[in-house]
């Protein structure tokens, strides 16, 4: 790609595998990899910590409004920073997890949250992945995705990284918990996760990371290179 500067937009399901293929893809393409997940879970955390009740709008607003979120590389990975400290491990343990709808439910909350990503993205060369990207932080985002996959195969992904995390969770469990998020992501009454219009819908579920990167880049490409067939064929102005 010529120009560096597209948005990129992957949504999806938990387990989809979002995370790793925006980061695959981010690697590639020389842009910078943002988990939008990861900014409703730090507030999630905070939250937590500081013993907040997760239902006090106040508080929640006001701690959102005084933290400042970056992404930075870091050992080669792009990792998060909450008022300077790194939270990328403490963010996702499963207590995290549990608690993070009452803050993505919050529109309030949505609100300041889609604004820092608008602005962590205003200048494009990001792949940022989450549940909302495609339809409200960047409705005109160059490129869009969808990522799916089955619930079956989404669990066995989300235990397999527990595993390796050493995080003890059964197969079932797991498969009980992706529902229970299917549905609230798809339900709640603000921003709920749904394909975005212009999105391409990737079903993951017999493909391997690299597969469904190659897939991705064939798509931009050919996307890409017709706009720039037609910028070159057509030169309009007036009424
Ligand atoms: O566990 P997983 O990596 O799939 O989720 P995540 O990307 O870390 O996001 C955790 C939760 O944050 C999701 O279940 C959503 O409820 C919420 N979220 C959201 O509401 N909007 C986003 N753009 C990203 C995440």
């Amino acid at each position: 790609m010529k120009n560096k500067s597209f948005v990129i937009a992957i949504d999806g399901p938990a387990g989809a595998g979002k995370s790793t293929i925006a980061r695959l893809l981010a690697g590639k393409l020389g842009y910078v990899y943002i988990d939008s997940g990861a900014m409703y879970r730090s507030i999630t955390w905070a939250a937590m910590r500081a013993g907040f009740s997760l239902q006090d709008d106040k508080k929640l607003v006001a701690l959102a409004k005084k933290t400042k979120l970056c992404f930075k590389k870091h050992q080669r990975q792009v990792k998060l920073f909450m008022n300077g400290k790194a939270v990328t491990k403490a963010i996702r343990t499963p207590e995290v997890t549990a608690n993070i709808c009452y803050i993505a439910d919050n529109p309030r909350i949505r609100q300041i949250m889609v604004k820092l990503q608008q602005r962590i993205g205003q200048h494009g060369g990001i792949v940022m992945e989450g549940r909302d990207i495609g339809t409200k932080v960047f409705p005109a985002a160059e490129f869009k995705f969808y990522l799916d996959a089955s619930a079956q195969e989404r669990a066995r992904r989300r235990f397999l990284e527990f595993k390796d995390r050493g995080v003890k969770a059964s197969l079932s469990d797991i498969l009980k918990d992706i529902k229970i998020r299917d549905h609230k992501d798809k339900t709640r009454a603000v921003s709920p996760l749904k394909k975005a219009r212009g999105s391409i819908v990737i079903d993951s579920s017999k493909m391997t990371p690299e597969q469904v990167v190659g897939k991705i880049l064939e798509k931009i490409k050919a996307v890409d290179s017709s706009r720039q067939r037609r910028a070159g064929i057509e030169r309009c102005a007036g009424s």
